[in-house]
């Protein structure tokens, strides 16, 4: 079983490579997705490690010239999919999306090289100063005022698309009458009730429409988009990040630029008590424009051990909190506490489980001496793909597999980390 599974999830990646990227699974998702290509390079990385940087490196050949490295990159065109490149206008080549997405690429470039060989060390360094700019990008434009908190511009910048997190700044996006009838694909592809609603996608094509209009001008849309908040996940995928890249710089003798991130990592742990909730018991996502927080614990409050983020006393509070809602689920951690009203169990980021987040929370519980909470994740997350294959999310009660199948990240996962092998373990 164990071995077979391996052998499915090394299939996957081979599948649903496209040559240099891979897409996260045919028809649904095909172009490549930021995020989606880090964590597919670290199980590319289990097996082949050249076609692991080749990922990376194709990642960054869609990085923009002010640094952005876009959550799409559209390197063909593909009319299955909705809002293709025609919706966002780049104007850059490749055609890409307008915003960033979780900048988890330092992390999992500096534990490639510190489980490689030259090769790898050689490959990061190749990439080093495109990392260095996008990292800039992000405090300059994702945090214009230098708060120690970068804010998102869309919801789809978190990678955590429909969750209630964003209801509060959605729920004061004015939908322009101009919009027009949008021909969405993904409902086509699955179950409905599995993807976000109607109402919910003009408002995210309301959020695009104001980015081109302003040809993507990112000051302007941090100062005066439709929306701007603080995303959780972002923020301590960045703060993770930079502690990455101020190591990566001290390998590579760059002490100017590891002297910045590690300026960037101090100035960004003290702005995590703006976005701390004492009702919830972690850090929450909170609208930079009203400053209005989230109500639930998710799975992005759980990353704040990854980042280290928070007091003592804070961490103490928020493992309590990851512990009791493992309590409630028997494959990992959700998208949403279980135990408020608003969680859904099979709908998207509104309660499902993610193994790539689950990845990056029980490595923070690893690394914070919690053993026994990180494996019971890990063997969770492995539970899920043995309960029903390579889905793109489960459902955190009875393992359900949704969304889509035979999933780049899921399988790409199961390798790096939920089979249990250690061969990429951050050091
Ligand atoms: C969805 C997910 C996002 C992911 C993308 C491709 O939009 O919410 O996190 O990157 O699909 O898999």
């Amino acid at each position: 079983m164990h071995q077979s599974l391996k052998q499915q999830a090394i299939d996957i990646l081979r599948m649903n490579d496209r040559g240099g990227y891979t897409v996260p699974t045919a028809r649904l998702y095909p172009y490549q997705w930021e995020w989606d290509s880090v964590f597919a390079a670290l199980g590319f990385a289990t097996f082949d490690r050249d076609r692991a940087w080749e990922e990376i490196e194709t990642l960054f050949s869609g990085q923009w010239d002010d640094g952005m490295v876009p959550h799409i990159i559209f390197h063909k065109t593909d009319p299955d999919y909705f809002p293709g490149p025609e919706m966002w206008k780049s104007n850059t080549v490749p055609p890409s999306s307008g915003h960033s997405q979780p900048p988890v690429a330092a992390s999992a470039m500096l534990t490639m090289m510190q489980t490689g060989t030259d090769m790898d060390r050689e490959r990061a360094k190749a990439l080093f100063h495109k990392l260095y700019a996008w990292h800039r990008w992000f405090h300059t434009y994702r945090d214009p005022d230098n708060t120690g908190v970068v804010g998102i511009i869309h919801p789809w910048e978190s990678g955590r698309d429909n969750c209630p997190d964003w209801d509060i700044g959605m729920g004061r996006i004015v939908v322009p009458d101009d919009l027009g009838d949008l021909p969405r694909r993904d409902i086509t592809h699955v179950d409905p009730s599995e993807r976000p609603t109607a109402e919910q996608y003009n408002r995210y094509l309301a959020i695009v429409k104001f980015g081109h209009e302003c040809q993507w001008d990112h000051l302007e849309i941090a100062r005066n988009g439709p929306f701007f908040m603080v995303d959780p996940c972002v923020q301590f995928a960045l703060m993770r990040g930079d502690r990455d890249l101020a190591e990566l710089a001290t390998e590579f003798g760059e002490p100017g630029i590891r002297d910045e991130a590690e300026a960037w990592l101090k100035h960004s742990k003290a702005g995590c008590d703006s976005f701390w909730s004492d009702d919830v018991g972690g850090h929450v996502a909170k609208d930079l424009r009203t400053g209005g927080l989230s109500t639930a614990f998710t799975n992005a409050s759980a990353m704040a051990l990854y980042a280290d983020a928070g007091s003592p006393d804070q961490q103490k509070r928020l493992t309590a909190e990851i512990a009791a809602i493992l309590d409630h689920c028997s494959f990992g951690f959700p998208s949403w506490d279980p135990r408020d009203a608003q969680f859904e169990s099979r709908r998207y980021w509104r309660g499902p489980i993610w193994s790539v987040v689950n990845y990056m929370i029980g490595i923070g519980l690893s690394e914070k001496g919690e053993t026994a909470l990180a494996e019971r994740l890990r063997n969770d997350t492995r539970r899920a793909v043995e309960t029903s294959g390579f889905f793109e999310y489960f459902d955190p009660l009875t393992g359900e597999g949704l969304g889509g199948k035979l999933f780049t990240w899921t399988a790409a996962i199961h390798l790096a980390w939920a089979m249990g092998d250690d061969m990429l373990q951050a050091g």
